[in-house]
Parts: C-alpha cells; structure tokens; sequence
C-alpha cells in the first residue's frame, strides 16, 4: 500500500504537542480531527490578502467570489455532484434546522418524520421540533444487540405520510455504518425526502451522492481535516423546490438561496483546502485501487482514491484494536458484530470505572479519548448507559499509529488493573 502514515503525520504540527512528557495522541476523531499545515496556511492567506465580502468591483472581492466558486467545486468533487448542489452553512446542525425549517414551511399537521434512535442529536432536533407544528415524528428502534438500525422497524414505520426520513450514514456513538443506499430507496418508495449525516461517515470512506441517491446529505468540515463549517449537498430539483428561511433579497437560486447572511469565508478556503489535501493523499495511492476508479477523472478520482486509501489505511487498525480491547478483563466493547460495515469509531465500557474516570486516566497519559454520549444521547439512553455516564470512545483518524493504539491499550490494561 502506497499510503504512508508517517509522511502523513509530518503535515500536522499539532502531533508535535507533548502532554506530561508523553507524545499526544489524538484519538478523538469523531469529535474533530487535527488541521494539516496547508489548510491552516489558506485560512491564514484568505484572511490577510483576500478577505472581502462578495460581488464587489475590487481585487479582494473578485477573489472571494472566485473562492467561494472553486470551494464549492471541491465539495463536488467531495461528494460526486454538481457545484449547484453545494451550500455552506455553520455546521452540520444549524444547516439541518434551516432545511427541516424550510421543508416543514410545505407540511401539514398529521404529516410524519422518520428520525433514528442511533443518531447524533443533529439529525433529532432539528426535525424533532417540528411537533410543536403538529408533525408526527416516529423513532425508528435500534437493534440493541448489534447497535445496527431496526431494518424491519424502519420499514414498519414508513408509510405514505412520511414526508422525511432522516438518518445517519455512519453513528458517531458506536461507528455503525448503515445500508444508505437501500434506506433512501425505500423511503423514496412512499415518496419521503431522505436526509443523511454523513458527519461520522465523510473521512472514512469515498461518498457518492448520486449512487446512494440521497434528496439531502450534510457534513462537516472540522471532521474532515478543516475549519469549522458545515457543508449542505442538496439535489439541484430539491433546492429549487424549497421555500428556504432567507431575506428577500437574497438570490432565488439553488444553492445561494440556502446560505444566509454573510458566509465564513475563510473557513470555507480552508475547508477546500482539506478536500485538497485528501486529493493530493489520492494522487499518490490512486494505482492501488484502480479497479475502483474506473470512469472518475481529475480531482473527483484523487478525492475517491484518497477516501479509499484512508479506509484501507483505518480498517485493519480497527479490527485490531477492537480485538484487543475485548482480551481486556472487564472491557465490553459496543458496536456492530464483526464483518458489518463500521468506521473506525470504536466505544467500550470498563467495569467499575466511570467513562470518564476512563478518559481522564489515559488523557494523563497524552492519550486523548471522549467519553459520555457524544450527543448521541438517544442512543446511549436506550443502549441503558446514561446514568453510568455513557461510553468511551476512541476514534482513529488516518494520522494515528498502531504505535498510539498499543498505548492506549496498555493504559486501559493497566487502569483495568488498578481497580
Ligand atoms: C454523526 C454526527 N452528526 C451531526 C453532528 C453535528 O455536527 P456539527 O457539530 O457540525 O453541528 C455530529 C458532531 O459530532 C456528528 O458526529
């Protein structure tokens, strides 16, 4: 495999940081992943030579049009779309309450939406307040053996007045990764919008919007080696059909007529920026999965490659990582079974111990690792983990080592020991 995790490392000085003598290891990619030199440098080159607003006349304002035009390229390359079908917003859950807002503009007491028990409260609450409109919203189970969706709930649940079905590509609280594809077909079947967050999902394996045939797709892009802004992809007809939340002067247009007010410009550079840098990942190691490639061309194929190569990179370390937590006395890992498609989310409970109690030890160790619910606070609720304070969760980005992960084990071994 041509993808190589130490050059990859070089590129972020954060990994230089040393916490109580130990090397910083960051482990809580689910929760944000670091920021390589180059796109810390395009922020910092937007904000001193081309910080302006847009459609004005002069040099700063031309070039801001010109970013925010090659940003939303990048982002179609991203996710295999049209640039029309790319809106910027703050992050992933502001963009999902302006659109459950807009789409709710169209719906009528009685009407229904889907939601999922294993998603992030930012695919909950933005349709879950819509019942103080009179909206049904229906939960759809989880499988709490599995940690994978009910299938034959969510199935059940569906029907001809269910005009939204939301759910998430990949869970942030336990790493399942779901059969998009198969849901948005069946919720198409009774005419619903679907939804997916791909906000867990976008930095572990290559997207494509138009084969899963999502109405709606949102991600953010401080999981993704960017700044902190959210990222909207939006089928062309679906925008258009939208009565978004905006001024009136606003233009009318997919994908402008999402973007309220003035727009984070040099978080948006920035965010293009890391698209970039995954592309130039792919360019290297494009020749290792060309059977996987065929009929992609220019960036939209180094993206994918660069996806397909930080999955190929993350797969065997989560698979060793998972069986080597289970050899630890008092550990139980929660996720999917073995063979089902996962992320590299990995969470477990340590018997006696408080999640947190977990976490603190390893961050003393320069091990850094979240515990509690993640915000997939349903989840944890119904998996019977609140009161005992949730999960711990490592989440492995492409720049962790399998050198970081024998740490963390040894750390858990230890304070499993210790009790
Ligand atoms: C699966 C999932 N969905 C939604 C969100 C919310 O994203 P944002 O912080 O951009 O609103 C998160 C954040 O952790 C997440 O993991």
């Amino acid at each position: 495999m041509r993808y190589d995790a130490e050059l990859i490392r070089k590129q972020f000085p954060s990994m230089a940081r040393v916490i109580n003598g130990f090397p910083a290891a960051y482990l809580d990619c689910p929760g944000g992943t670091q920021v390589p030199q180059r796109v810390a440098d395009k922020v910092l080159d937007f904000l001193i030579w081309h910080n302006a607003n847009i459609h004005g006349a002069f040099a700063t304002s031309v070039e801001s049009d010109a970013m925010l035009v090659d940003a939303r390229k990048a982002f179609a390359d991203l996710f295999g779309c049209s640039s029309e079908e790319v809106s910027f917003g703050a992050n992933a859950t502001t963009i999902n309450f302006n659109l459950a807002h807009a789409i709710a503009r169209d719906l009528k007491p009685g009407d229904e939406i889907l939601i999922t028990d294993i998603d992030h409260e930012g695919n909950r609450g933005p349709w879950e307040i819509l019942e103080e409109r009179g909206i049904i919203i229906r939960n759809v189970k989880v499988d709490l053996e599995n940690c994978v969706i009910d299938m034959a709930d969510f199935a059940g649940k569906l029907n001809e007045r269910t005009r939204v079905a939301a759910f998430n590509y990949a869970s942030n609280g336990v790493g399942t990764i779901s059969d998009v594809k198969k849901m948005v077909a069946m919720a198409h079947e009774v005419g619903a919008l679907t939804m997916v967050d791909a906000v867990n999902y976008v930095l572990h394996g290559p997207v494509d919007v138009k084969d899963i045939d999502t109405d709606f797709l949102m991600c953010s892009s401080y999981k993704l080696f960017g700044p902190h802004i959210g990222i909207l992809y939006a089928k062309k007809d679906k925008m258009e059909a939208l009565r978004t939340i905006k001024v009136k002067e606003q233009e009318n247009w997919a994908s402008l007529k999402f973007e309220t007010g003035t727009l984070n410009h040099e978080g948006i550079a920035g965010a293009a920026e890391a698209v970039e840098f995954i592309a130039s990942i792919g360019e290297t190691c494009a020749e290792d999965f060309t059977n996987k490639l065929v009929g992609l061309t220019g960036r939209r194929r180094n993206v994918v490659a660069g996806m397909l190569a930080l999955e190929a990179y993350e797969q065997p370390l989560t698979v060793y990582l998972i069986d080597e937590l289970e050899k630890i006395p008092g550990v139980k890992v929660y996720g999917p079974p073995k063979g089902h498609p996962r992320t590299s989310t990995i969470s477990f409970t340590l018997q006696n111990r408080s999640p947190r109690e977990v976490a603190e030890y390893l961050a003393s160790k320069g091990l850094f690792v979240w515990d509690g619910d993640f915000f997939a606070s349903k989840l944890i609720f119904v998996l019977g983990l609140r009161e005992s304070g949730g999960l711990v969760r490592i989440g492995l980005a492409p720049y962790n080592t399998k050198e970081e992960i024998e740490r963390a084990l040894a750390a858990i071994q230890e304070f499993a020991k210790v009790i």
